[in-house]
């Protein structure tokens, strides 16, 4: 499809990561620990993350961080001492994997102070991001890499301009959890319009069993309207709230697109899920899933005699 002119804009380079939730749910691990820092495998979650915003060739990140979140920063920045020591040791496979998350992206912090809300945080964005449409990827999801969504996200946000959301079908019980979308189809068999979006809605009001999931690529214009966004659902400024006046007024800024994402998606900040996302993720390792499966399968086995 030819792309209009008034669309041409400059290629996304920013990404955003809110990351200044308390993490409540996987208490006590979270006392003293953010729960971005918490290991998927041997990996932090947040590095999943920061890594598929990577992939999708975004290298400016900013994390939106509160109190307690200094780990992340320290995740990212050099650790000479460790480096020297395994340098010493001539251990170059563990000095690698120490230096790739520092390696990986240009990283910017901010604090969110007050936390009050998912659209607050992306509002905390707006000095560093400025007017060029931008990713948010909240770093309870993570995507399998091998299901790339955010550069998809990426191509649709360059054809139709506006902003674009991620959506997955899930069943009716558990839209209640998650920002509910009204959609109309588009020609792109995987992309939809959005005309309307619900926070968290009981399953009788949801508009659909479409949930938003936790990628965004965004018009600059959404700080505008988060500017003006009252306090919605759980008395916080929705980002879903800002989306939905987007969508509905679809002006210039507008229009909201929906990439319906039919791949792998492990959400970390339930912990039945986190569980599942280090069994399956650990299986698939080359170095660890012929021991970690043959382990598993005895387990299921004896399991299923007891
Ligand atoms: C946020 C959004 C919600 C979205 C969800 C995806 O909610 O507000 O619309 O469906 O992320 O994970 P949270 O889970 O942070 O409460």
């Amino acid at each position: 499809m030819v792309q209009s002119m008034t669309h041409a804009r400059t290629r996304i380079s920013k990404a955003v990561i809110p990351a200044a939730g308390l993490g409540t749910r996987f208490l006590p691990a979270t006392k003293a620990t953010p729960k971005e820092m918490l290991p998927v495998v041997d990996k932090p979650a947040i590095q999943y993350v920061v890594e598929e915003a990577v992939s999708a060739g975004l290298s400016d990140v900013l994390m939106i961080t509160g109190r307690n979140k200094r780990p992340l920063e320290d995740h990212f920045d050099r650790n000479y001492e460790l480096e020297q020591a395994l340098t010493h040791k001539g251990d170059e496979s563990r000095l690698a994997k120490v230096q790739e998350s520092s390696d990986l992206a240009t990283m910017h912090y901010v604090r969110q102070g007050d936390p009050r809300g998912l659209g607050h945080a992306v509002l905390c964005a707006e000095p560093h991001v400025g007017d060029q449409p931008f990713a948010v990827l909240l770093g309870d999801d993570l995507i399998d890499p091998r299901d790339p969504l955010l550069s998809r996200m990426i191509e649709v946000q360059e054809e139709h301009g506006g902003s674009v959301i991620a959506l997955m079908e899930v069943d009716p019980s558990q839209i209640h959890l998650y920002g509910s979308a009204a959609i109309l189809p588009t020609t792109d068999q995987d992309v939809v319009r959005i005309t309307d979006l619900v926070e968290k809605p009981a399953a009788a009001e949801a508009p659909s069993s479409y949930a938003v999931i936790g990628r965004y690529v965004l018009d600059p214009a959404i700080f505008g309207v988060l500017n003006k966004t009252k306090p919605g659902r759980g008395g916080e400024i929705q980002l879903t709230d800002a989306l939905r006046e987007l969508a509905q007024e679809g002006g210039p800024d507008g229009p909201v697109h929906g990439v319906v994402f039919h791949g792998r998606r492990y959400d970390t900040g339930d912990r039945g899920d986190y569980l599942r996302a280090i069994v399956r993720l650990a299986c698939e390792r080359d170095d660890l899933g012929p021991d970690f499966r043959s382990w598993l399968r005895q387990y299921v086995n004896e399991e299923m005699q007891a």
